[in-house]
């Protein structure tokens, strides 16, 4: 039944071990996003190479594993876009340079790449969440009525394979794409049997995987790791198993799908594994409609696809300019990029090429911090934080300007 090997890595990665592999760059995953294609900037996998070379590992953990001055990431940051990560960044520019100017380090640049990178993969850390409650696991299974059909460690039905092979994962995103593939004969069998259609809120998948985990009679666990599962490449499936012809580019919508960054935008991965299953039905029956066949996905797919959607919150580009125009003045920016009489103290952002792109905004801000906080020193003006969607409105605000 579990012939699809590749598949247990992504699910065996254990929440310690993602720390530790992507910390320390272990059996990681060649760096695919750059080639890949650019509508997720950042490579989280390169990222967490990074993590370690420019010595953030020095003052951050992941999951315990790293310095303690500076805030855990797999507690900090959950659910962030790249742009309220990108402020939070700045947000302890100062506190960075007394340390590197302390210890005589040059300050640590960036280029686009690798600042996308390096916050791609504090994004990335949160898509492990924790394993589920077999108790709860438990009941789940009994209750949506999946032991009338299937065994577990030797108890249950036999109208459907025993899932004990499941066991070797830790994440349900194996028993999502196992029930995802074998959906449209397996909800036959429901409907011929008149057992109601079973759906997945919250944790309740995770849970029944975790059940799963506890009661299987598999012996043989063996350890493999692979790559972990890789949102670029997910976003190639999408196209390429057809998703695209429904929910569009960047899963946007279309009138046959809808929109999947409202859809998922605040769900954890594995009830992203939950939700795709609880539209399978549905979505099967628009496919037929639309003479697109149900696709089948192999090893670390179903892995990919959904770090994929997880990712769709991560770069929104979309904000408010007038707030931003708002925000320029009292962050105090406009007190040196506004020009009186042709001069300014800083250049002039509207004729600026880094303020084109978030990910320009947010890298040439950084590499210029530490000319700006001298200046803003000996101004004695403090350092401008932001919170929230501050820097996606600023963003906007400072394209729109260069381009006029
Ligand atoms: C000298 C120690 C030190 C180093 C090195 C360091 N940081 Fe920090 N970082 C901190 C401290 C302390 C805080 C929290 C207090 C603050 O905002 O100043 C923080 C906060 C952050 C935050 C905001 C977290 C939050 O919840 O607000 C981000 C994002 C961040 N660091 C990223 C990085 C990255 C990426 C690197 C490597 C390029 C790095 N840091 C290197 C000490 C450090
Ligand atoms: C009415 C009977 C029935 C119920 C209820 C049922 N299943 Fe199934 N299930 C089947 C059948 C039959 C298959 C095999 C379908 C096929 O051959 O394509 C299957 C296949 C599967 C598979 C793929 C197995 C493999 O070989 O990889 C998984 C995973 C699965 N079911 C999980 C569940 C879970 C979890 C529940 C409860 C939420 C559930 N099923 C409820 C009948 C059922
Ligand atoms: C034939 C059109 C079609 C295709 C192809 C399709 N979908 Fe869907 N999708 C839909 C429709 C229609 C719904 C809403 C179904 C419902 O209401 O249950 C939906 C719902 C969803 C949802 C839940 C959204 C919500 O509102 O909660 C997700 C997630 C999803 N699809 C992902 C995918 C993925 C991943 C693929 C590719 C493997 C895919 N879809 C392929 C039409 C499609
Ligand atoms: C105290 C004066 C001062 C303040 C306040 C200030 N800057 Fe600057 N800024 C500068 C100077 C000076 C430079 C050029 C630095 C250099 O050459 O390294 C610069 C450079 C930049 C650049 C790089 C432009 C390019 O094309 O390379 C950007 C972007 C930028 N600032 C954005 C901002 C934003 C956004 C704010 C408000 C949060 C801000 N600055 C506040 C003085 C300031």
């Amino acid at each position: 039944m579990m012939s699809m090997s590749p598949q247990r890595t992504v699910i065996r990665w254990s929440l310690r071990s993602v720390g530790l592999l992507a910390c320390y760059g272990l059996a990681m995953a060649p760096a695919l996003g750059a080639q890949s294609g650019s509508a997720i900037p950042g490579d989280p996998i390169a990222g967490g190479r990074m993590f370690v070379a420019r010595q953030c590992v020095r003052c951050h953990s992941i999951w315990g594993n790293g310095g303690t001055l500076g805030p855990d990431f797999a507690t900090v940051g959950a659910g962030r876009s790249l742009q309220q990560l990108a402020g939070m960044f700045w947000n302890h520019t100062p506190r960075m340079m007394e340390t590197v100017r302390a210890r005589g380090i040059d300050w640590p640049t960036f280029t686009e790449t690798e600042l996308a990178d390096v916050i791609s993969y504090i994004y990335y850390v949160k898509l492990f969440d924790e394993p589920g409650d077999p108790v709860l696991g438990e009941r789940w299974f009994l209750e949506k009525q999946c032991m009338q059909c299937h065994s577990v460690g030797g108890e249950g039905g036999a109208v459907g394979p025993p899932l004990d092979g499941y066991a070797r994962y830790v994440a349900p995103i194996a028993l999502s794409q196992g029930m995802w593939n074998h959906g449209p004969s397996m909800q036959a069998r429901q409907v011929a049997d008149g057992i109601p259609m079973p759906t997945f809120v919250g944790r309740e998948m995770a849970d029944v995987q975790a059940y799963i985990r506890r009661t299987s009679n598999l012996r043989n666990r063996e350890v493999v790791l692979l790559q972990p599962p890789n949102p670029n490449i997910g976003r190639e499936l999408f196209s390429a198993k057809g998703c695209v012809r429904c929910h569009g580019p960047a899963g946007k919508g279309t009138r046959y799908g809808p929109n999947l960054l409202k859809a998922t935008q605040q769900l954890k991965v594995s009830e992203i594994a939950g939700q795709l299953w609880n539209h399978s039905a549905k979505m099967a029956a628009a496919m037929r409609d639309r003479g697109i066949t149900f696709p089948q996905f192999r090893g670390t797919e179903m892995a990919d696809v959904i770090a994929f959607l997880y990712y769709l919150r991560f770069y929104e580009t979309e904000g408010d300019a007038q707030i931003g125009a708002v925000l320029f003045a009292e962050k105090g920016c406009a007190n040196c990029h506004t020009p009186v009489d042709g001069a300014s103290i800083g250049p002039d952002l509207s004729k600026s090429q880094a303020v084109l792109t978030p990910l320009g905004l947010a890298t040439a801000m950084w590499d210029h911090a530490p000319a700006m906080y001298d200046r803003m020193q000996s101004a004695e003006v403090e350092w401008p934080r932001f919170e929230g969607n501050e820097m996606r409105d600023l963003s906007v605000f400072l394209r729109s300007m260069a381009r006029n």
